[in-house]
């Protein structure tokens, strides 16, 4: 038999892998909520423009939210023969209600449809974002806070380059999860525009009132060009996008989690309660939510990826290939929510291991740079002699096995005569971070600054 909702002209039903391939229901049926909303909107505001009679959209208002307490209480029973969400919950309100059910879809089509409910569901998720992006930036100002003064190597090519503090390690991904933040949120503004009333793609000849739908459901407007409307899918594109970016953060901290966790850097300590153990190693604590944060983040790259080519090629405005906007979204939304959650948990949770931190610090020769530095500061050399000396000085140090400070001041005044005891005091770590005053530097006093100015923006 043909399909109830569009099958006038056909004589024969689908083969069945036409309806497999066709079917959305077992994906799309996660904005049933949003369906419902959109659809109570749209009946409330057919009633109030006149186009249908009081009492049946009441009747339609009403049924829907029966149809959502039985999709919420899982008793709804969903058909892959109606295709998607949009057609299964009509169906159903029919089926409760009777005739004025099929006054619902006056002055609509399901591309408007589809298009406001994907961004119902889209906006939830920039929404959720910027609250989980929230909780792990307050997170990082703890730690920060409880290390703004602790030392720690700085590194370029994950060589050391020289000591930082743990406070503006952790500052530096508050900045960046900062910019995420304020991507979201960019594209949440740019996106709420409502598609609702745009119909199959050209508008419609009723009546309709597209600001009261838009407004009942949240949106500033509604989106001024209808092909745009029904065809746009930049909203879930820029959340992708902005996922992915977030991601790549997320899967950096990650990856220098699993390095500092590691038995030879000793960096930090991570909870029991966010390790795992071995099965065979008994001494084993693994980081696997760091290790399976930095895997998932492919996932929404490939999201992002995936849309970009299912958009790409196609002409204005509804195609079916747009049905596959969904299932990318949706996986790459629900991994994105699932590592900022994992990756908040281990941030809060984990230990800097202070004394291994300023071991570490004061090692590689990290203090080179100050070296070269006083004898700019002090002996008045040009840097790039200063440079020089400086690196004569490292090669002797590490034919001798030991770091900077070890030498003695004859060892020094071998590579320059002119050296005085006073180079000792640049050599210490403290002293090298203290002196990183510049603006945004390392110095602890710059931290707590920048750990202040984040306190009042958020
Ligand atoms: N299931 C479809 C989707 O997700 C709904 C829109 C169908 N529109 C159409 N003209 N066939 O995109």
């Amino acid at each position: 038999t043909s399909n109830k909702m569009w099958g006038g002209r056909f004589a024969a039903g689908p083969d069945a892998i036409m309806e497999a391939i066709n079917a959305s229901i077992s994906f799309d049926k996660r904005m049933a909520a949003q369906d419902i909303e959109g659809s109570r909107a749209h009946a409330a505001m057919l009633a109030a423009q006149g186009v249908i009679e009081n009492s049946d959209a009441e009747a339609i208002r009403e049924g829907l939210l029966t149809v959502l307490s039985e999709i919420e209480g899982g008793t709804f029973e969903y058909s892959a023969a109606l295709e998607d969400i949009h057609m299964n919950v009509e169906s159903r309100l029919k089926e409760i209600i009777g005739e004025p059910a099929g006054r619902l879809h006056t002055g609509r089509s399901r591309n408007d449809q589809v298009a406001t409910d994907f961004k119902l569901w889209v906006r939830d998720q920039f929404d959720a974002a910027e609250g989980a992006l929230l909780a792990l930036i307050r997170a990082l100002l703890t730690q920060a806070e409880s290390g703004a003064d602790w030392v720690m190597p700085g590194f370029t090519h994950l060589q050391t380059a020289q000591p930082v503090t743990w406070g503006h390690h952790m500052m530096a991904y508050v900045e960046m999860f900062g910019r995420d933040l304020s991507r979201m949120r960019d594209a949440r503004a740019r996106m709420n525009e409502s598609p609702l009333g745009a119909a199959a793609l050209a508008g419609t000849s009723f009546p309709i009132d597209r600001h009261m739908t838009a407004e009942a459901l949240g949106f500033d407007r509604p989106a001024a060009n209808s092909l745009d409307a029904v065809s746009d899918r930049d909203f879930a594109l820029e959340f992708l996008g902005a996922s992915s970016i977030c991601a790549m953060h997320l899967s950096r901290f990650a990856e220098e989690l699993v390095i500092w966790s590691s038995a030879q850097f000793r960096f930090v300590t991570l909870s029991d309660r966010f390790s795992t153990g071995s099965s065979i190693m008994p001494q084993k604590k693994n980081p696997d939510a760091a290790e399976l944060i930095r895997a998932k983040i492919g996932r929404i790259f490939g999201a992002n990826v995936a849309l970009m080519m299912v958009m790409k090629g196609l002409p204005l405005t509804y195609s079916k290939d747009m049905q596959e906007d969904k299932e990318q979204t949706f996986d790459a939304a629900d991994n994105l929510m699932l590592a900022l959650a994992a990756m908040e948990g281990m941030v809060r949770d984990m230990t800097g291991n202070r004394e291994q931190l300023a071991a570490a610090a004061g090692s590689g020769f990290s203090t080179a740079t100050d070296l070269a530095d006083w004898l700019v500061r002090v002996l008045g050399l040009p840097f790039r002699d200063a440079h020089h000396i400086t690196g004569s000085l490292v090669a002797i140090a590490e034919g001798l096995g030991c770091d900077l400070p070890d030498l003695t001041l004859e060892q020094m005044q071998e590579a320059h005569a002119g050296i005085t005891q006073d180079v000792f005091t640049v050599l210490g770590v403290e002293n090298s971070v203290n002196s990183r005053v510049s603006y945004g530097g390392t110095a602890p006093a710059q931290v707590r600054a920048q750990i202040a100015r984040w306190k009042e923006l958020i």
